[in-house]
């Protein structure tokens, strides 16, 4: 897109009419990347419609609106996204949280209250879902891994400006990391087929295969994950995983093979599967319900 100089705060707005064949949601878009260049919030926009850009603001503008043509999520656009109750930084190291991803939050605070816990998030990206963890549970330890190092450095650096004291990140695979057992396990790891016709479109085209894509019709983590978890889980403790719409089943049927417990699956708000659980109790492990749970 050619430089648009001389814009005023309404006719970049009126911009969005070129946004409107490549995005569903151009308008809203269009208001996040000028609210972006300005510093400014959208109401502002609103306020002062007859306001000029400053060179500057209008190439600034045009680049990020060129961008956004090509397809590049918003989020990688602005730096960030809103989870839970938290702003992340966003790289394209790790995959942008998605609002899917809360039900894991939901149903991790549900199982356990404040205590004095043990809690793992394998393959942690941002470090979503262990920040909002820890922003409503100051008492539990929750530690968590990624094994791209600059996803695991990205989560750091979200839980130093959040200031989340209680979770401790680190690299590493999966289970590799970790130290001691724990009353609760969660992840959201790669669970999609790496033939998936979504990958060609939209967001995901950006995001790194390293954090979408899993062997064996999209399971081979998720199964790596029960398996490897029975020797990091505490006696009754629990296993929390967020799937594909179409894998609960295939998860409980792994979850059983394991050995595990209770296994169930949740749907999310427009009624799909979206997470399963499920207890592990060793060999000889105490049988009777855990205060924890
Ligand atoms: C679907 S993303 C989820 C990121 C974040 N938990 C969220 O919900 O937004 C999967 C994450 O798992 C990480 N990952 C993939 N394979 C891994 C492995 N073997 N060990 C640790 N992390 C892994 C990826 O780098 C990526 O950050």
């Amino acid at each position: 897109m050619s430089f648009m100089a001389g814009l005023c705060i309404g006719g970049a707005l009126e911009k969005s009419a070129l946004l409107a064949e490549f995005s569903d949601t151009a308008r809203l878009d269009v208001q996040l990347l000028l609210a972006h260049v300005l510093q400014k919030n959208t109401s502002y926009l609103y306020t002062w419609p007859e306001k000029h850009l400053t060179d500057d603001q209008c190439k600034r503008f045009s680049e990020l609106l060129q961008r956004r043509i090509e397809g590049e999520p918003i989020a990688y656009l602005l730096g960030y996204q809103d989870f839970w109750t938290l702003r992340l930084a966003v790289s394209k190291d790790t995959l942008i949280p998605r609002p899917d991803t809360e039900l894991l939050v939901e149903q991790g605070l549900a199982l356990l209250s404040d205590g004095d816990y043990c809690v793992a998030d394998l393959g942690t990206g941002t470090g979503a879902v262990a920040l909002a963890l820890a922003s409503e549970r100051s008492s539990w330890k929750i530690v968590a891994t990624d094994y791209i190092a600059a996803a695991a450095q990205l989560a750091e650096r979200n839980r130093q400006t959040l200031q989340l004291d209680n979770v401790k990140v680190l690299t590493g695979s999966w289970f590799e990391p970790l130290v001691g057992k724990f009353d609760l396990i969660l992840s959201n790891p790669p669970y999609i087929e790496s033939d998936d016709h979504h990958l060609q479109q939209g967001d995901v085209r950006f995001e790194p295969l390293t954090a979408l894509v899993a062997e064996n019709g999209g399971l081979q983590d998720i199964q790596d994950i029960i398996e490897g978890s029975r020797a990091y889980l505490q006696d009754n403790g629990w296993l929390l995983l967020e799937h594909g719409f179409e894998q609960g089943v295939a998860v409980c049927k792994l979850f059983e093979r394991y050995g595990y417990t209770q296994a169930h699956t949740v749907k999310d708000l427009a009624g799909n599967d979206r997470v399963s659980l499920a207890r592990w109790l060793s060999e000889g492990g105490d049988r009777r319900e855990s205060k924890a749970i």
